[in-house]
């Protein structure tokens, strides 16, 4: 009997090289120290961080969760320890892993924190890669530096000056045009995109006829906004030319699978870590079952494979 040939799950973003294409989303795995009981860190292609800012801050006024129909609504308000702490504190755990830690950032007043906390990331070789979270809804900003192409390349051409690292641009879902997004970012310099972050909404508790959470409003994820994910990668996919990082409600493999189908070149697992801290693994050894299943080498025999009709 011919013994399968293992598909080879390796990809390329920019400089950054991932022996597999699943990593977990930024606020969703903290520090990874914990989930480290859960599960194997080791599996993982990458792990991104809690978004990190110059100084720390306490997030948001209770209560920052709660469930609506096949989602869940959050307004964290990127409760973090600041950049020194998290160094000193968090990253020699996340080297430790021996996984490609990306640290995601973002700036609370003015684009210049972005600046300060690239140089100071820049020099540590234990960071593999900077996400850039220009897309965070949680900061009760009138407008996100990800809903204005302009805003997108300035911030974007300006970070790419700082950092030979891999970097990626997170967008947002909260915009008409995704595409105009992701071809600022793309023009820019970023090697590649985060998409998507969460999107905007609220949650009322009829009765005491009170938003159900502190912040009033917050951004939704999970499998409700699946559908509007796969959407946008496929868009950003048809236009640009550097890879994608997929994310919104997957929660298994096959979830996983639409987003490589509609063309990501990896994908992120985020509110499923709270249901099943397993899942990323689980869609690891499930992509792997599928690609030896459809004679499929490598992942550029799956990313933007989507099939015109239905034959
Ligand atoms: C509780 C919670 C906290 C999050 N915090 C961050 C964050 O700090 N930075 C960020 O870029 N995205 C953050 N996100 C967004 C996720 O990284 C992801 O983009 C989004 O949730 C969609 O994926 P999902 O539906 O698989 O969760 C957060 C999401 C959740 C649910």
């Amino acid at each position: 009997m011919v013994k399968a040939i293992k598909p080879n799950l390796s990809v390329k973003l920019g400089p950054l090289n991932l022996k597999n294409p699943v990593m977990v989303a930024s606020g969703t795995f903290g520090y990874a120290q914990e989930f480290k009981d859960l599960m194997n860190l080791k599996k993982l292609g990458a792990i991104v961080t809690k978004t990190i800012t110059l100084k720390g801050r306490q997030g948001n006024l209770p209560p920052r969760t709660c469930e609506t129909p096949a989602g869940l609504l959050n307004s964290i308000g990127l409760e973090n320890p600041g950049i020194n702490r998290f160094i000193e504190e968090k990253l020699p755990f996340l080297k430790k892993t021996g996984i490609p830690v990306i640290v995601s950032i973002a700036a609370e007043e003015t684009p210049d924190e972005f600046a300060v906390l690239i140089k100071q990331l820049e020099q540590n070789s234990d960071v593999a890669a900077i996400e850039l979270n220009i897309s965070c809804p949680n900061l009760q900003k009138t407008r996100l530096i990800a809903q204005d192409p302009q805003a997108t390349f300035d911030l974007v051409s300006m970070a790419r000056k700082l950092t030979a690292k891999c970097l990626i641009a997170k967008l947002s879902p909260n915009v008409s045009a995704i595409t105009e997004i992701a071809s600022a970012a793309q023009n820019a310099g970023s090697d590649a995109l985060a998409l998507i972050n969460t999107l905007g909404g609220m949650s009322i508790d009829v009765n005491k006829r009170i938003p159900k959470l502190g912040a009033w409003v917050g951004g939704l994820s999970g499998p409700a906004i699946r559908p509007v994910a796969v959407k946008m990668v496929w868009e950003a996919y048809n236009k640009i030319k550097i890879p994608i990082i997929g994310m919104g409600g997957i929660m298994d493999t096959a979830s996983a699978l639409e987003f490589f189908i509609a063309g990501a070149t990896a994908v992120s697992v985020g509110t499923a870590n709270f249901i099943n801290p397993q899942a990323s693994v689980e869609i690891i050894a499930g992509l792997e079952k599928y690609m030896l299943a459809n004679n499929m080498q490598n992942l550029t025999q799956l990313t933007g494979r989507l099939k015109a009709c239905k034959d």
